[in-house]
């Protein structure tokens, strides 16, 4: 399908959002890592449109500035007054003056529409040479919604909201997606002259159709062939089912691609996450941000992962990473938290209940269990002993310990940073290194034990424990043969 360019999408998104009862402006709610508005700029942006334009009024400077940050191809446009979606358009085009060519209008909240629905919608304009061109859907339940009145051979008379509408109009179930293909020209001329002679007292921008048509000028409609595209989001029900719609497009498309996903029903993922074929997603999971799951990983059960990268072949289980790459065939979990700043090489290893948080881990090391690893560099072959600490924080400042290749770091060391232990170094288990290990050395840090014979027979008399030892003692007395 080749499809004319538009020369702006306009998208509106002024208004209050009321029924989401938030502190957030609408737009801004967001599904699949996306906020609504985003959604639509992202499928208006694939029909390279000459300009975008985005109106903007309640909330706008949370609205403003997230688009400053996030869309600087967006131009933003503020209307003061929500006084309808004519008087938006108005708005628009007394400010940037009248577009030439085709101009899509378009809304904020409707985070379901394809690029392609709207590239077809532009074609069917185009080819019948419209005016105006309204994007329009048979929905089970029209209420809300404005109608299309159609005359008898089927030509697109009017749009009637249901505010203003008669039963017999009410019963017609094609509505208005609000979303339309105007030449910019007739749009410009017309959107002056809408009145606000209507229940609600507002500028409808959908008057323009029964304008222009009365002028002698072609208006028509596409339908969409999928009702679920145009549905808004006015509350939080609403944003619930288009993030699920969304969310279940989203694991198709990887689906499509190779990857396994073992319980679409319990596993989301975001817009942007990339995956390749062969990585295997188990139930439980999320997959947030730039995520990145290389060919072959297993992620999951139980899993969320945020801006992280899984290397081929890893196996991640019931972890949260942040910001975190995993290297090739590594695994981590079950039980792990790995924080930004960790860096785990091939073939390394973040084993049952670690957290680490900048810490990068050579190839093959590995850390498997019940460790802290804060502020850290380990170099290749690491073993890390159960129930390590890597002591980062002194109450007011973070330092850094480094360890060695092939060291060996006994079983409940502490490790007080700022400190080295060497390549080939060993610290003895539940040591308190706060000196560096010189490389080969070992590093022995904790106090000789002492044995007080018989401390429980005198001190704990008549417990099972001195039972116990009176009889191991009278067993031991015997064997000696006295
Ligand atoms: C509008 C349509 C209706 C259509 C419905 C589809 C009109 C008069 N009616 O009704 O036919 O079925 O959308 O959802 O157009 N907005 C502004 N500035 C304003 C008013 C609205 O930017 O002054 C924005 C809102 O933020 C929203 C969109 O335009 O994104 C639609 O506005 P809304 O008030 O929800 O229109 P509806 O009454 O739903
Ligand atoms: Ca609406």
């Amino acid at each position: 399908m080749s499809v004319p360019r538009p020369a702006a999408v306009i998208v509106l998104a002024a208004g209050e959002g009321t029924r989401m009862k938030s502190q957030t402006p609408k737009v801004l709610h967001e599904v699949c890592g996306r906020p609504l508005v985003d959604h639509m700029l992202a499928a208006a942006r694939e029909l390279q449109p000459g300009r975008l334009i985005v109106v903007i009024g309640h909330g706008r400077e949370k609205v403003g500035a997230h688009l400053a940050a996030t869309s600087p191809d967006a131009r933003a446009v503020v209307q003061e007054e929500q006084r309808g979606t004519g008087h938006a358009v108005r708005t628009v085009l007394e400010e940037v003056g009248t577009i030439a060519g085709t101009v899509l209008v378009a809304y904020g909240d409707t985070p379901l529409l394809r690029a392609r629905t709207l590239a077809e919608l532009l074609a069917r304009h185009a080819e019948e040479g419209n005016a105006v061109t309204v994007l329009t859907a048979e929905v089970p339940d029209p209420t809300g919604y404005g109608r299309i009145v159609r005359d008898p051979g089927g030509a697109v008379v009017k749009i009637v909201e249901e505010k203003d509408a008669t039963p017999a109009e009410r019963a017609i179930r094609e509505m208005n997606s609000g979303i339309y293909a105007f030449d910019g020209l007739l749009l410009a001329d017309a959107v002056k002259r809408v009145s606000t002679d209507n229940a609600q007292g507002e500028e409808y921008l959908t008057d323009v159709l029964a304008i222009l048509r009365e002028e002698g000028h072609r208006v028509g409609a596409f339908v969409a062939p999928d009702h679920v595209e145009v549905e808004g989001v006015n509350d939080r029900v609403q944003l619930a089912f288009a993030r699920r719609v969304l969310n279940q497009r989203i694991l198709e498309e990887h689906m499509r691609a190779g990857v396994t996903v073992v319980d679409p029903a319990s596993v989301w993922v975001d817009v942007q996450v990339t995956m390749e074929p062969d990585a295997v997603i188990h139930p439980g999971t999320q997959l947030h941000g730039a995520t990145h799951v290389q060919a072959g990983a297993q992620v999951g059960p139980a899993t969320t992962l945020t801006d992280t990268v899984v290397g081929a072949g890893a196996v991640v289980r019931n972890a949260v990473c942040d910001n975190a790459v995993i290297g090739a065939e590594a695994t981590v979990g079950p039980y792990v938290y790995l924080r930004p700043g960790t860096v785990l090489g091939h073939k390394a290893k973040a084993g049952t209940f670690v957290e680490m948080k900048n810490a990068k881990v050579g190839d093959r090391s590995k850390v498997p269990h019940l460790t802290y690893v804060g502020d850290a560099t380990l170099g290749v072959d690491v073993n890390v002993g159960a129930s390590t600490v890597f002591v980062n924080y002194d109450g007011v400042n973070k330092h850094h310990t480094t360890v060695g290749d092939a060291a060996f770091i006994g079983c409940d060391s502490s490790l007080i940073a700022p400190v080295t232990v060497g390549d080939g170094a060993y610290t003895a288990a539940g040591s308190v290194i706060d000196t560096d290990v010189p490389p080969g050395a070992i590093g022995v840090a904790r106090a000789r034990q002492r044995n007080i014979d018989e401390w429980v027979l005198r001190r704990r008399a008549g417990t099972r424990s001195a039972a116990a030892a009176e009889r191991a003692l009278a067993e031991k007395e015997q064997e000696s043969g006295t």
